[in-house]
């Protein structure tokens, strides 16, 4: 079975998905994370980032051996994944990727084209939003740093990432929206959890 939540940034993705999926025992799948490997695979100079060995086992991110968990999530690399996100050949080799992980098994995979690109066919979407005031609020907060810079870098990469020719960021016609503003994380999973029960 598959589960799919995607949405934009600061909507609550990550922490809703690996909860839903610790709450049922199904593996969880951060494909953002792929993207932020391939990022920092460019930042760093790599001759070809598509090459490089990703793995997403064991709660650890993994780009050709090294552990990069912490390294993927400067606003330097979110920055560049929303770039390179926007490639053709990047979204290809990725999507491809994440279709062979969750061909077997049950799986929660997050991000922003599991419903529409990597599995149309999910028993369950889930399209989590959030006000983007309350987006960038929870995404300082977990930074350090002000809301406003937050706010500010968030609208740019919201649009790039809604607007660019290639699989743009949009609910899958058949998703279930989920509006988390205001909503502790607690009522969230409880919430699709109840979903995840109806389909089941
Ligand atoms: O945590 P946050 O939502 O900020 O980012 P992420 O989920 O780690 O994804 C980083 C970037 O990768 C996003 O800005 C998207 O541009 C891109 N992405 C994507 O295009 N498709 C996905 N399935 C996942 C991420």
């Amino acid at each position: 079975m598959l589960i799919a939540i995607d949405g934009p940034a600061g909507a609550g993705k990550s922490t809703v998905a690996r909860a839903v999926a610790d709450a049922l025992g199904f593996t969880y799948l951060d494909s953002g994370a792929m993207y932020r490997c391939v990022a920092l695979g460019e930042l760093r100079g790599a001759e070809d980032p598509l090459a490089a060995q990703i793995d997403l086992g064991g709660g650890r991110v993994t780009l050709d051996g090294e552990d990069v968990t912490e390294a993927i999530r400067t606003p330097e690399v979110s920055e560049r994944a929303s770039q390179v996100a926007a490639r053709p050949e990047v979204r290809g080799h990725l999507v491809a990727l994440q279709r062979a992980m969750v061909r077997d098994g049950d799986y929660v995979a997050e991000g922003r084209d599991i419903g529409t690109v990597v599995a149309p066919d999910a028993e369950l979407k889930v399209f989590l939003t959030a006000s983007p005031e309350e987006r960038a609020r929870r995404r300082a907060a977990q930074l350090g740093v002000e809301p406003e810079q937050v706010l500010r870098e968030q609208a740019e990469r919201d649009t790039r990432d809604a607007t660019r020719a290639h699989s743009p960021l949009q609910p899958a016609s058949d998703a279930l929206r989920v509006d988390t503003t205001g909503l502790g994380i607690d009522e969230v999973v409880a919430r699709i959890a109840r979903l995840v029960q109806a389909v089941r």
